[in-house]
């Protein structure tokens, strides 16, 4: 059974997305830890409703971020985790978890990069324009919303689409392909059995 943790610092709606889909099509895969650097986050709840572990921690009681990166990795390890997969995880990942696990970092973000890193990506698509968005699945490397990318999916934006109904629809994108590409990278085939 292929183990992952999901880092998330927010509301947690991708996570919710990914352990829906495995548990629905009964993969041979499980997510064995939440990490989230924010306490009081909502995605703690959605894991402690599936009975999912979650190591939560304040960065700000941590002397510098090798010293928290070093704390989650003891975390990684005890729960024999082989794929990080960040969720709305509002913080760099830094040399420490790079060099611990490198190459085995993916990210999802609300653009289709390399158009829109950082934060606010959908707002920022929205005031410039454009006409088709999407979302990418990276693996992360030092940079910000930079790293190979392993997918893309896009939508067309037509006239009557505010910035809030694209922010639904590349929610819905996100929560749709995000476990496909996840399950792909662990091995399995598309019933989520070992490929
Ligand atoms: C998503 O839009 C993801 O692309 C970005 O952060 C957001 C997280 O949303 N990296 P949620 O917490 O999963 O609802």
């Amino acid at each position: 059974m292929k183990k992952f943790a999901v880092f998330a610092s927010g509301n947690g709606s991708n996570f919710e997305a990914i352990v829906t889909r495995l548990k629905e099509e009964n993969w041979d895969a499980s997510v064995s830890l939440l990490v989230c650097d924010k306490p009081q986050a909502k995605v703690i709840e959605r894991a402690e409703t599936f009975h999912i572990p979650s190591f939560a921690f304040e960065p700000k009681s941590y002397e510098n971020k090798a010293a928290f990166e070093r704390a989650i990795i003891e975390q990684l390890r005890l729960h024999d985790v082989e794929l990080i997969v960040l969720a709305g995880y509002m913080r760099l990942i830094g040399d420490t978890l790079l060099q611990a696990y490198g190459g085995k970092i993916i990210n999802i973000h609300p653009s289709l990069l390399p158009a829109f890193p950082g934060i606010d990506a959908v707002g920022q698509a929205y005031r410039a324009g454009v006409k088709v968005a999407g979302i990418t699945v990276h693996y992360v490397d030092e940079g910000m919303d930079t790293g190979p990318i392993i997918a893309q999916k896009a939508i067309e934006i037509d006239e009557h689409d505010t910035l809030e109904t694209i922010e639904q629809r590349i929610h819905k994108l996100e929560h749709k392909w995000y476990p496909i590409v996840i399950k792909q990278l662990l091995g399995l085939n598309n019933r989520g059995e070992k490929a």
